[in-house]
């Protein structure tokens, strides 16, 4: 614990005064999971300092006893194949503005064994608090790779302007997980009502205007919200990608992921796939439901279907009459289309060697169709 902790007498609250679980929670907790399972891996092992923020934390547990996104990320940190490994634990941030919820974490975190772990608890706003950490870490740690959880009730407390300083200070290892409510927000797109919260979200009114000139509220402004938000989030970041989530509620929303590793998008790629084993794009809790009643992933497996697009048609369509390489390949598929890096050698190369139509150019592999870095190639006929 640093100084950065409020001081809190811990408070188990009944389970009745604990936030209620929602299914669509399923899909947020187990992204956070399987993308902290291999950033952990990967960074906590190669750098002195990792560092986590998750800037509106809840009360760690919801009221049927199941974990929220704050014990995810020390679970994940303690139940770590490669913890013997890291060079040091992650530093760990919980902001939460509620006296109540704050404590009642407080009394989770007592409960488990974090010895040697920096967890750092604070209980205020955090707009005001998640600068403080911000500049905390970097006068620690210098620029440590650090993952910011961005997961707010609404849309008004999360201006641009703190992932801007934010990247500023930590540097380009400071990845951030944004949610962002596009079907709530598209109500009041056409009205004065919100224009303020708009304006603080996308750091500047030009940034969602078009928005509101060019469509009525309802679903196709959410979506072109959506996308306005993903060209706020690419001014900062140079790998932007999004995951839909579709609540009972139908009010749906986005989970925006910002880095500007290629590995760590290709790590979130797949833990979008491991949640929507469809094509990888979003979570519609009528689907899942109307499958059987069975848990989110259960469903999934049992209804397996082959992604709509076909990566191969257009990866020809990109690269047709020039050589590229495998990380090319990799690249487009993770930038361009809803695969994951594994799809460029199951959906497309492999079958266009094996039909003939790709030759490779560059082997590095002793393997025929082994597609190691190194790699290139060209399509043929
Ligand atoms: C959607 S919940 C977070 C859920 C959590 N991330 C999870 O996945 O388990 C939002 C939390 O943020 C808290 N909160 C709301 N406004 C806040 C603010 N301005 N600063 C910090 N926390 C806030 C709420 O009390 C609530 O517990």
């Amino acid at each position: 614990m640093s100084a950065l902790s409020t001081p809190l007498d811990p408070l188990a609250l009944p389970p009745e005064r604990l936030p209620p679980y929602d299914e669509h929670h399923k899909a947020k907790h187990r992204l956070l999971e399987e993308y902290m399972k291999v950033w952990l891996a990967k960074l906590a092992q190669t750098h002195p300092h990792v560092a986590i923020i998750d800037g509106f934390a809840s009360a760690g547990r919801y009221r049927d006893g199941r974990i929220g996104s704050r014990l995810i990320f020390l679970r994940t940190y303690l139940t770590h194949a490669a913890r013997a490994r890291f060079k040091a634990p992650p530093h760990l941030v919980f902001i939460e503005s509620r006296r109540d919820f704050a404590q009642h974490l407080r009394f989770e975190l007592d409960a488990m064994d974090l010895r040697g772990i920096e967890v750092d608890l604070i209980h205020g706003e955090y707009k005001v608090e998640f600068p403080r950490v911000v500049d905390f870490l970097a006068t620690r740690y210098g620029q440590p790779p650090t993952f910011a959880f961005v997961d707010p009730l609404g849309y008004d407390n999360t201006p641009f302007a703190l992932l801007r300083d934010y990247r500023a200070q930590l540097g380009s290892r400071a990845e951030a997980m944004v949610y962002v409510p596009t079907d709530f927000m598209a109500r009041f797109v056409g009205t004065t009502l919100t224009e303020q919260a708009l304006d603080d979200l996308f750091g500047s009114r030009e940034a969602w205007q078009r928005v509101r000139e060019e469509t009525t509220p309802g679903a196709e402004a959410s979506a072109k919200l959506a996308e306005a938000y993903a060209q706020v989030l690419e001014s900062e970041y140079k790998l932007v990608s999004r995951f839909a989530v579709d609540p009972a509620s139908r009010n749906r929303y986005y989970l925006f992921f910002g880095s500007d590793s290629i590995d760590g998008l290709k790590a979130m790629k797949d833990a979008y796939w491991k949640v929507d084993p469809e094509d990888g794009r979003g979570y519609t809790q009528a689907i899942v439901e109307a499958a059987g009643q069975l848990g989110i992933f259960e469903a999934a497996v049992e209804t397996p279907k082959e992604p709509e697009d076909d990566l191969l048609a257009l990866m020809r369509g990109h690269f047709e009459g020039r050589e590229f390489s495998i990380e090319e390949a990799e690249r487009f598929a993770l930038t361009t289309t809803g695969f994951r890096a594994a799809h460029v050698r199951s959906l497309a190369l492999t079958p266009a060697l094996k039909a003939g139509t790709l030759e490779i150019t560059v082997r590095t592999s002793k393997r025929q169709g082994g597609f190691t870095p190194g790699t290139r190639m060209r399509f043929i006929i």
